[in-house]
């Protein structure tokens, strides 16, 4: 087991839809491994492959850290084939640290999805796990919580980052 190098934003394979899994082989097996141990010891509560630099529909979700006795999820090839209601709350995201705001997302979803046998299973999330599951089947298909904020609000979310980051680079 390693701890994997989470990619940041703006880093290009960010934007980059993730392929299917078609075989679930012992390299797979070691990717999820590895997945859930960067996920543990940066604290999140998901994280998708190509957070990690690989571009598969593979991602891990654990919200025990906020709910209790929750199960680790691990998901391959999901998708949401139901949604319901809207509610806006605080999101963030391991790959844009130190940033958080209100998106508006589904209440509740229904997802399916393979599990690291093989099988398939449906996985109905409400709150923050609902949140979880979207945010992390949006980075399979490219897409960040940023994209999902009013074009206003991503313009000035985009100077005040790119501030920081030049303030960062400039005192090393
Ligand atoms: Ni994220």
């Amino acid at each position: 087991m390693a701890v994997l190098e989470i990619v940041r934003y703006p880093e290009k394979i960010l934007k980059e839809k993730t392929k299917p899994i078609e075989d679930i082989d012992d390299s797979i097996q070691h990717l999820i491994d590895d997945m859930i141990d960067t996920m543990y010891v940066a604290r999140g509560v998901g994280l998708a492959a190509n957070q990690v630099g690989f571009l598969k529909q593979l991602c891990v979700i654990d919200i025990s850290i906020q709910e209790e006795k929750r199960p680790l999820i691990v998901l391959i090839n999901p998708h949401i084939v139901e949604k319901e209601g809207t509610v806006e709350t605080e999101e963030g995201c391991l790959s844009i640290p130190g940033y958080m705001t209100t998106i508006k997302r589904a209440e509740k979803v229904l997802v399916k999805a393979l599990n690291r046998k093989g099988n398939p299973v449906e996985i109905e999330g409400t709150g923050l796990l609902a949140k979880a599951l979207q945010h992390e089947i949006d980075h399979l298909n490219g897409l960040l919580f940023i994209d999902r904020m009013s074009p206003l609000k991503r313009e000035f979310f985009k100077r005040r980052y790119k501030k920081a980051l030049a303030a960062v680079s400039s005192s090393k």
